[in-house]
């Protein structure tokens, strides 16, 4: 049942995605003694990011973070990573920078302290600086992706929004950067409402929107990946069961990241999803997630079939 992602051999395709779950050593170790795959920490920065509170504002099960990546330097990760006993699972680290050599600096950091790969964060949901320099045209993603790739030995992956996912552009430029793996998409910039009466914004920041809501806008970008790349992909967003899991395989991915629905649950419910998919592959015969991986893409028709289907 094992699957092979980014050059590595994973025991299943449970994935904990980047946030405050997996915020210290005592995180991490709660998601790999509980079955994950893999884990990936909070942005790292070249400074630590102070806490916000609350991290999370919820209304009627929208969640809306205001978290700003990791609240660590990279000498509390060293100390952190160090203690982890990861077992079988891998722990990747995301990282983000404002320049090329900062990125560069902050990955070649992150490999020594013992990463088993990198989660490149360029494309943040509540900071969008980077769209004004090397987010601005493909070829600077990718220059900066290859940097990276170039000035280490460990796998890449990059993550992106779901406007990257369905770009034609960005996503050739991110297959030819090297990266070995694609994972989106990035939580949406999103608001609640304002209070009318107060004419006042909630929350008071934009926020990334994500959670249950959020789950077709990414079950789509995944599916479009699936067609434009041939980099292993890592499905995020609003991803809550082992049903949920599935869907995303079907459609091409390869490892599925559970966020929020861990604050909400526990960390133990990590071990209860990957029953529930092993249950679910025993039961139908399936000895392999490879004989799943993208089965559902070709019942979906493309515009132009879509268009054909109605005689237009
Ligand atoms: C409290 C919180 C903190 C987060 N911190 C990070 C972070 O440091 N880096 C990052 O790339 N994504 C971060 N995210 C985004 C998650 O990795 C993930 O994309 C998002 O939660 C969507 O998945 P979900 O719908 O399963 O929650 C954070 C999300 C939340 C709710």
């Amino acid at each position: 049942m094992s699957i092979e992602f980014a050059g590595l051999s994973l025991k299943n395709p449970v994935v904990v995605a980047a946030g405050s779950w997996s915020s210290n050593q005592e995180n991490i170790q709660k998601c790999i003694d509980n079955g994950a795959a893999m884990v990936i920490t909070p942005t790292i920065c070249s400074e630590p990011t102070p806490a916000v509170n609350p991290e999370v504002f919820y209304k009627e099960n929208e969640v809306y973070s205001l978290s700003l990546y990791s609240h660590y330097a990279i000498e509390d990760w060293e100390d952190e990573l160090e203690k982890v006993e990861k077992k079988d699972s891998y722990v990747f680290c995301s990282i983000r920078g404002t320049t090329v050599s900062e990125i560069v600096f902050l990955a070649k950091q992150v490999e020594r302290i013992g990463a088993d790969g990198i989660q490149l964060n360029l494309f943040a949901p509540m900071d969008i600086s980077l769209e004004k320099s090397i987010l601005q045209t493909e070829e600077k993603l990718k220059n900066t992706v290859k940097q990276v790739v170039k000035a280490v030995h460990i796998p890449v992956m990059v993550r992106v929004p779901h406007y990257i996912a369905s770009n034609v552009n960005y996503v050739k430029a991110l297959n030819d950067s090297g990266a070995m793996a694609i994972s989106g998409i990035d939580s949406i910039r999103g608001l609640y409402g304002v209070d009318i009466e107060k004419a006042c914004a909630i929350p008071d920041a934009v926020a990334g929107y994500t959670g249950s809501h959020i789950k077709p806008i990414s079950l789509a970008a995944t599916a479009t990946l699936s067609q434009l790349t041939n980099m292993d992909i890592s499905s995020v967003g609003g991803i809550r069961n082992g049903r949920d899991i599935l869907e995303f395989i079907m459609l091409g991915a390869s490892t599925v990241q559970l966020g929020s629905v861990i604050l909400e649950k526990g960390h133990a419910y990590i071990g209860q999803v990957i029953e529930e998919i092993s249950y679910w592959m025993q039961e139908r015969g399936y000895s392999s997630y490879s004989e799943i991986k993208g089965k559902a893409l070709n019942t979906l028709l493309t515009f132009e079939k879509m268009a054909k289907k109605v005689g237009r």
